[in-house]
């Protein structure tokens, strides 16, 4: 199996797994990226046993349009029992590093607002230990410099991801060679630096399941 279809597979997966907790009053939260892009593409199939979701980017948001899935502002849901989003790194804890679509302040704002985070990625995307992906991190424009210099006295190379804007209208910084043999701590510490928005570290809140795609098969890991 190629890449796609491993995340194709786990794509369909995780639409078994929310199938039958589905109401008309269901509101599903939907991340950003190919994998997330084949689930959405999977749940267009059940589209009339909810309600409709919130989605973590405006591309997202397009694509859920495009299948006639209502899209629903954040604020005006409330809690959600599901997050299903795809992941750039993932380890055995569930921890992951994410944002290399640019989206990760509103994923992890989605992720934070669900009962379930259901993380579904290729078998490529889990590691040991964190880190070889560069970390994402979004920036206020006028903090780009500021914050840069701040990341490399804690010992990271950034580099100003250039022509980039996020649907919040700010910068990406992708900073190389951090240690992440803390993913917690070092989220913390990153979200300390005036300027930054977010960091593509999730460790404070992790997925709850990972459905993960392999040649053998999907396999299911609990946080
Ligand atoms: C988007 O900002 C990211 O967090 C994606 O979830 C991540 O990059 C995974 O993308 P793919 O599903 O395209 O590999």
């Amino acid at each position: 199996m190629n890449q796609n279809q491993l995340k194709q597979q786990v794509a369909l997966a995780a639409l078994e797994v929310i199938r039958d907790q589905l109401y008309k009053d269901t509101i599903i939260g939907i991340g950003t990226g190919s994998t997330a892009n084949f689930f959405i593409d999977a749940l267009a199939e059940l589209k009339f046993d909810f309600d409709g979701a919130v989605a973590s980017s405006e591309a997202s948001a397009e694509r859920l349009r495009a299948h006639d899935i209502p899209v629903y502002d954040l604020n005006s849901v409330g809690q959600i029992p599901f997050y299903i989003d795809g992941a750039d790194e993932v380890n055995a804890r569930l921890q992951m590093i994410k944002g290399g679509g640019a989206a990760l302040t509103r994923e992890k704002l989605v992720a934070a607002c669900s009962d379930q985070f259901i993380c579904i990625a290729d078998e490529s995307k889990r590691v040991s230990v964190l880190g070889d992906f560069p970390l994402p991190i979004e920036v206020l424009p006028m903090a780009r410099s500021y914050v840069g210099r701040e990341l490399v006295k804690l010992g990271a190379d950034p580099q100003w991801r250039e022509g980039v804007k996020t649907d919040n209208g700010n910068l990406i910084i992708d900073c190389y060679n951090f240690m992440l043999d803390d993913p917690l701590a070092l989220e913390q510490r990153i979200n300390q630096i005036t300027g930054v928005v977010c960091n593509g570290i999730f460790a404070q809140r992790p997925a709850d399941l990972l459905l993960l795609g392999t040649a053998q098969g999907v396999e299911t890991i609990h946080s």
